[in-house]
């Protein structure tokens, strides 16, 4: 198993697996996207897990993407690891529960609008930093964000970029509860336990009926988005403010 996804069994029937790479705030880098989607492969085909909950080390959940990861305009041909990764989420057959703490950024955050249950501690910071960065929304979230949020609220969140706390993402839908600050792994294995006792040919059903009406718009949705961020990436803004940040100054004005 990779170094920076940590798997446990914490509890009977629940899976945990934890994005470790604290140095980086869990930044999701190519090689982690993938251990995690072989982690949820391995917990779907696995009779003895029930449930999964995804957390992160050292008191965050994930800063997004790995930026050192964007700043590579090389044509590889393949799939975006992320975007390959939000398809196995999206196709997981079993419940899956987010506990943040922490920053949860970009993909850290969009990534939230898959999984059935979230919670957030109180000390959690959210942010969708698409266009300050010159990107546009992905992860389904330019369909999903306004359907659970609310059109005026989405826009403002995907459209400004700006950070927000776990009360707006409460109200966002993103997550279910706001616990005590550095409790939100507590509670999620609380709920989980609880899913974990219940039927489980009932639960997969509920799963799949939930999941019938929208996965493949939501798949749709993605590969539309995917496209444009995939152009936007590689661009002269975009690249720019990825220099900018591993350079510790301001993203530079746009031009245009
Ligand atoms: N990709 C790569 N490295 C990242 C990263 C990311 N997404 N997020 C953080 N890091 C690195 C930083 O470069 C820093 O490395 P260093 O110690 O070698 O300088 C280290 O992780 C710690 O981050 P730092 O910025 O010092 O922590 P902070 O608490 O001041 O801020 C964040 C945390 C998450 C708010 C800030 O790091 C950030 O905005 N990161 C970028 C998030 C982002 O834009 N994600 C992609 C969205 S599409």
């Amino acid at each position: 198993m990779s170094p920076t996804i940590l798997v446990e069994t914490p509890r009977p029937g629940v899976r945990l697996l934890t994005i470790s790479r604290p140095e980086r705030k869990n930044a999701l880098d190519r090689a982690t996207y993938r251990a995690l989607g072989d982690a949820l492969d391995a917990a779907a085909i696995d009779d003895g897990v029930r449930v999964v909950v995804v957390t992160g080390a050292g008191g965050d959940f994930t800063s997004g993407n790995d930026l050192s990861d964007f700043r590579d305009i090389a044509e590889t041909g393949e799939p975006s690891a992320g975007l390959t990764f939000l398809g196995r989420l999206v196709g997981f057959p079993k419940p899956v529960i987010a506990a943040v703490e922490g920053v949860a950024v970009g993909i850290g955050t969009t990534m939230l609008l898959h999984f059935d249950l979230a919670y957030a501690g109180a000390g959690a910071k959210f942010r969708l930093p698409f266009v300050p960065l010159g990107l546009c929304p992905e992860g389904g979230s330019s369909l999903l964000l306004a359907r659970v949020a609310g059109s005026k609220l989405a826009r403002e969140l995907l459209m400004l970029g700006e950070p927000f706390g776990p009360e707006t993402a409460r109200e966002a839908g993103l997550i279910n509860a706001v616990a005590a600050p550095g409790t939100a792994l507590a509670a999620a294995l609380e709920r989980a336990e609880a899913l974990a006792g219940l039927s489980h040919a009932a639960m997969a059903a509920t799963k799949r009926l939930m999941g019938t009406a929208s996965t493949e718009e939501v798949r749709a949705a993605m590969a539309r988005e995917a496209e444009t961020f995939h152009a936007l990436r590689r661009g002269p803004e975009a690249q720019a403010a990825f220099t900018a940040f591993f350079q510790r100054r301001a993203a530079p004005p746009s031009p245009s």
